[in-house]
């Protein structure tokens, strides 16, 4: 059968197909480390264990690495274009500037990447213009939990799972409702004086969709918090769950600390007595200290270990929501949130966030009432309804409503 395409066409069309990218190293005799850039890598063989990919025959790194018969594979992370570009070209000297270490076999590890498989040169075929090249794996590591490099229709990018993506498109349906409570939002966190953020969540996620004080003004060093996304687990959004969809409850509450009991159990006692009050109350300086550097320092996925160990400890504070009554105590409140209840039934959480580690009752009720008030108007400017049993503020606070 006679060609039906043009080189431009064949081009075009595999380039539909995704690849990750690898740079193919090794350290010819005279001590010289040289590589170069391959997209068309694949697993072969488990037993025995083989790998391949596809150099061309114009490449003039390849015939040094065949003739010295070792090399690894480096896979490379998404923040690694700018390597992958340099071991692309066809400079003298590719590792300029680039940090690496010896595999077991003297290849270079090059720092960053998120695995490496040292190999022999098991075999190699010339298929057309290229070569088939078959490495016999060595040894082989996972060097960084970092999501890897994607090439795709000519350009680079990174992976998204499904469901992150999916929270991209459903995050746009939440635009007007950041604008239309954005005012409340700021003069809820003047009146209480710490920072007031707005919060949704996604199936998995919990997203801070806007901040209004301290930590949200731009001239604050602190970073924002908006666009902060955490699993959507139990502590996290619990107000969100209280008034949320039954049917997302189990899933929620159940999800860590199993060892701890039946979490479901717990957790609908306390949405019960949260309901009847309006908001939820998050205390604890050690907990949620300890929360925050586990999110700094956590790594791209939504269930860091580090993050869910922290998170167990601020959800026995919430399991333990206090009563307010007291005249003279102080409370070390962390985080104080309401719902806000949208017209297609979804619900928002709006809360006050980094309060005083030894407020005063007044001063929390102060901010319990403010915001409950907030609920209140927000609820009714997104044209949602409330639940009847909501409760309303009480009048003894001095707010104006
Ligand atoms: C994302 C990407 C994937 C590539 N994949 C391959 C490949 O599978 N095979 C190949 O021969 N060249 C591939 N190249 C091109 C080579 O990296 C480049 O031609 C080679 O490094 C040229 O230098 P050399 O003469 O030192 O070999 C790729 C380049 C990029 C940017």
């Amino acid at each position: 059968m006679t060609r039906s395409f043009t080189s431009e066409q064949f081009r075009q069309v595999l380039g539909q197909y995704p690849t990750g990218v690898v740079v193919v190293t090794a350290v010819i005799p005279d001590g010289q480390p040289i590589a170069l850039t391959i997209g068309s890598f694949s697993s072969v063989s488990l037993e025995p264990p083989l790998v391949a990919f596809y150099p061309s025959i114009g490449s003039s790194t390849w015939p040094k690495i065949q003739a010295h018969g070792r090399f690894c594979i480096n896979v490379l992370g998404a923040g690694q274009e700018a390597l992958c570009r340099a071991f692309a070209s066809k400079a003298s000297d590719k590792f300029d500037g680039v940090t690496w270490r010896p595999s077991p076999g003297g290849s270079p590890i090059i720092e960053g990447a998120v695995a490496w498989i040292d190999c022999d040169l098991d075999d190699v075929q010339t298929l057309g213009d290229h070569f088939l090249v078959v490495g016999r794996v060595n040894a082989l590591e996972t060097a960084s939990r970092d999501l890897p490099l994607l090439f795709f229709r000519g350009g680079y990018g990174r992976f998204l799972h499904s469901s992150l993506a999916a929270s991209e498109s459903a995050l746009a349906g939440y635009l007007p409702v950041v604008e239309a409570v954005r005012s409340e939002l700021e003069s809820v966190a003047d009146d209480c004086g710490t920072e007031c953020n707005l919060a949704a969540h996604t199936r998995d996620e919990f997203i801070v969709l806007a901040g209004a004080g301290s930590q949200a003004s731009p001239q604050s060093s602190a970073p924002t918090r908006v666009g902060r996304r955490l699993p959507y687990l139990a502590p996290i959004g619990t107000t969100l769950a209280a008034w949320g969809d039954e049917s997302d409850i189990k899933r929620w509450a159940a999800s860590i600390d199993r060892e701890a009991g039946d979490g479901l159990t717990q957790w609908l006692d306390v949405l019960s007595l949260v309901r009847r009050r309006g908001y939820v109350i998050g205390r604890g300086e050690t907990p949620y200290a300890a929360m925050e550097e586990a999110i700094d320092k956590r790594r791209d996925e939504l269930a860091d270990p580090t993050l869910l160990g922290a998170l167990s400890e601020v959800r026995k504070t919430m399991l333990d929501q206090p009563s307010l009554d007291s005249a003279e105590e102080t409370y070390d409140i962390r985080s104080l949130s309401v719902p806000i209840f949208l017209a297609d039934g979804r619900v928002v959480q709006m809360g006050l966030y980094g309060l005083q580690a030894d407020m005063s009752g007044e001063a929390v009720r102060f901010c319990a009432q403010r915001l409950l008030q907030a609920a209140r108007r927000c609820t009714a400017l997104l044209g949602g309804t409330l639940p009847e049993d909501f409760p309303r503020p009480t009048d003894s606070d001095g707010i104006d409503r």
